[in-house]
């Protein structure tokens, strides 16, 4: 219907604009006005705008906390939950530094919703150390000195211990595979691969 000064809107008649963002929201008022029909099903699925509450487990812990369906899985660990190992550097999925592993897989924790990781076991930096020893792949970064000013670590970390998990042998060449995507800002990229290597070694690689 277009306004006075002729633009058009999908908006119906009799309904503000703050109210059809709010509709949008909630769903079920202004929805059928525009002629479309949404399962009742799919609006009980739908969350926000509001916080609505999820439950994550992480590090074999569950917690149970009220997010809002715009925040992504690293906002949530590191914001509400204040588990801050895994670090925030492009935010965007363009660096890899906030590799976390779902359901043991590599994520990036800015490009996922955190009410999408629900049901799913996530392990972040602080999961991978057992019995309060640091993982293998910690200890050679640490001998290597394979960090500089650490942003990029714990993602680094992250991927390289998949890389050992599934081949504790793994070469160069495979580490740097499983390594594709993560970027080190500070060129810290001879003693990371320097690490890999000596890890490789002490499997017998
Ligand atoms: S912070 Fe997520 S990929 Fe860079
Ligand atoms: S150590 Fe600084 S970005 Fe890698």
């Amino acid at each position: 219907m277009p306004d006075k000064k002729g633009n058009h809107s999908e908006i119906p008649d009799g309904v503000s604009r703050r109210s059809f963002l709010k509709g949008m929201g909630t769903g079920a008022a202004i929805l059928p006005a525009l002629g479309k029909t949404v399962e009742a099903a799919d609006l009980e699925n739908r969350f926000g705008p509001e916080p609505a509450p999820i439950t994550l487990t992480i590090n074999e812990k569950i917690y149970h906390l009220q997010v809002e369906p715009r925040e992504t899985l690293i906002e949530v660990l590191r914001n509400r939950l204040n588990i801050t190992g895994t670090k925030v550097v492009c935010d965007n999925g363009s660096c890899g530094a906030c590799t976390v592993y779902l359901d043991g897989a590599p994520v990036y924790g800015c490009m996922m919703l955190a009410v999408k990781a629900q049901n799913k076991q996530i392990t972040t930096i602080e999961g991978i150390s057992q019995n309060g020893k640091l993982h293998p792949v910690q200890e050679a970064f640490i001998e290597a000195d394979a960090l500089q000013c650490g942003f990029c670590t714990p993602g680094f970390v992250m991927s390289m211990a998949k890389v050992f998990e599934e081949n504790p042998k793994a070469s160069l060449i495979e580490v740097k595979q499983g390594l594709a995507g993560h970027i080190c800002r500070c060129g810290a990229y001879a003693q990371i691969f320097k690490a890999a290597e000596n890890v490789s070694k002490r499997n017998g690689g």
